[in-house]
């Protein structure tokens, strides 16, 4: 780990040079790039990423640029990068909508990608999109392009759950959109589903865990729905219109999560995401959960590179006009002292099936972390094998085991 990097003011230089510090082990240290897409049809009531709809968006950016403003980011990261740029080993398009943007425009982006990076051989490229924003003829383009992986976002399959999350596709779509993509080649297909909506019963729950297992889908992202502050949910949560998620039925539901993917041969390898087998992983996500290397492409995207990090512009326009001026579009930037990077390290890694060595924790936290196995929260095998491995129970307190040893 760098311990030399000097501090830097936040405003990031014109030339988005790094500090050389930072550059020490790029090219030994994973790599990824992230593209963000901030298009979305229309906003889900209780999502607050930086997204855009067409009414929101206002003059100055337009969706039918967004690919060449996207590439243009690219070409300014491979010459802040280089000339000795760092390998590719995951490219994870997200939004937003990307598929909002017609197939050809995420193809273009690939080929920029692979015409200014060296790219790694068994690269992993994974667009998210929304099941009803895919076709069997989008997805061919998608894989041709280089695509080997599509997340798409399911959510629940109950009717009326959907409604309430102001989904516009219908129970089934997800689950054909994953068989249209294995038609199409696709080596890996994850979905999302969000638990504890307002209304959802255990059996809405069940049913949607039953469709999941229904498609040919070899990983599973599930989330405890989260109020967002400014949300159109928040906002009827606090007129009373819905009940606030309840810390014990998220709980349960967890639980009954864990047992059906269980049951089907999936595994966790993180709090929220299970997998069929360890090649089925994202790796894009392991990579920022390692807290190695990325640049993140696109308004409001962050980056990390050797302990800078840094993010863009929020609003498209900005970030378009940044841009097109042929200036940075980053917004601020910050420099990690060694002693933050290890705490996120350690915030991250606590989280992972394979946990972190105790070695990592401070003398407090491994203090805590008996304290934790006593309570039933970490693995006592783990523990005497000098790791912090989250139990069963463990991964139910995930946020709070993890305040406790980083305090
Ligand atoms: C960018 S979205 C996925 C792609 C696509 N836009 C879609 O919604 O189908 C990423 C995922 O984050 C999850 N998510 C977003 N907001 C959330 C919230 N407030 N609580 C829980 N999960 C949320 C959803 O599961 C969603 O599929
Ligand atoms: S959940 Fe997905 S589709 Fe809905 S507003 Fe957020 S990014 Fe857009």
């Amino acid at each position: 780990m760098t311990t030399t990097l000097p501090l830097l003011p936040a405003r990031p230089p014109a030339d988005d040079a790094l500090p050389a510090g930072a550059r020490e082990h790029l090219t030994t240290t994973p790599f990824g790039l992230y593209v963000h897409v901030p298009f979305c049809a229309t906003r889900c009531g209780y999502c607050d990423f930086n997204t855009y709809t067409s009414d929101e968006l206002g003059p100055g950016a337009n969706r039918a640029e967004y690919a060449g403003t996207a590439i243009a980011e690219l070409r300014r990261a491979a010459e802040v990068l280089g000339p000795d740029l760092p390998t590719v080993s995951t490219v994870f398009v997200g939004g937003g909508t990307p598929t909002l943007l017609p197939a050809e425009d995420l193809a273009a982006v690939m080929a920029a990608v692979r015409e200014l990076f060296p790219v790694a051989p068994g690269v992993e490229v994974t667009t998210e999109a929304n099941p009803e924003s895919v076709t069997p003829a989008s997805l061919a383009t998608l894989r041709a392009a280089g695509f080997t992986r599509l997340s798409l976002g399911m959510q629940s399959a109950a009717e009326h759950v959907l409604a309430v999350l102001d989904r516009r596709h219908t129970p089934g779509r997800a689950a054909q959109a994953a068989r249209e993509a294995v038609a199409a080649g696709f080596e890996h297909v994850n979905l999302d589903l969000i638990y504890g909506t307002p209304g959802e019963t255990d059996a809405d729950w069940a049913a949607s865990l039953d469709a999941v297992l229904a498609a040919p889908v070899d990983h599973v992202s599930a989330y405890a729905l989260i109020v967002e502050d400014g949300t159109r949910l928040a906002r009827r949560i606090s007129r009373g219109e819905l009940p606030m998620p309840d810390d014990d039925v998220l709980a349960d539901r967890y639980v009954q999560a864990d047992t059906v993917l269980r049951g089907a041969g999936f595994d966790w390898y993180e709090v929220s995401n299970w997998s069929r087998g360890d090649a089925a992983r994202c790796r894009h996500n392991e990579l920022y959960w390692a807290n190695a290397n990325w640049w993140g492409i696109g308004p409001g995207a962050h980056s990390h590179v050797g302990g800078v990090r840094w993010w863009n512009v929020k609003h498209p326009a900005a970030y378009a006009q940044r841009l097109a001026a042929g200036e940075s579009p980053a917004a601020d930037r910050e420099v990690l002292e060694p002693a933050d990077r290890t705490l996120e390290t350690v915030m991250l890694g606590l989280r992972l099936r394979d946990g972190l060595p105790l070695t990592a924790l401070s003398d407090a936290g491994r203090l805590r972390a008996a304290d934790a196995v006593a309570r039933g929260l970490l693995d006592p095998g783990a523990h005497e094998a000098g790791r912090a491995v989250l139990t069963d129970r463990g991964r139910l307190l995930a946020d709070a085991v993890v305040r406790d040893l980083t305090d």
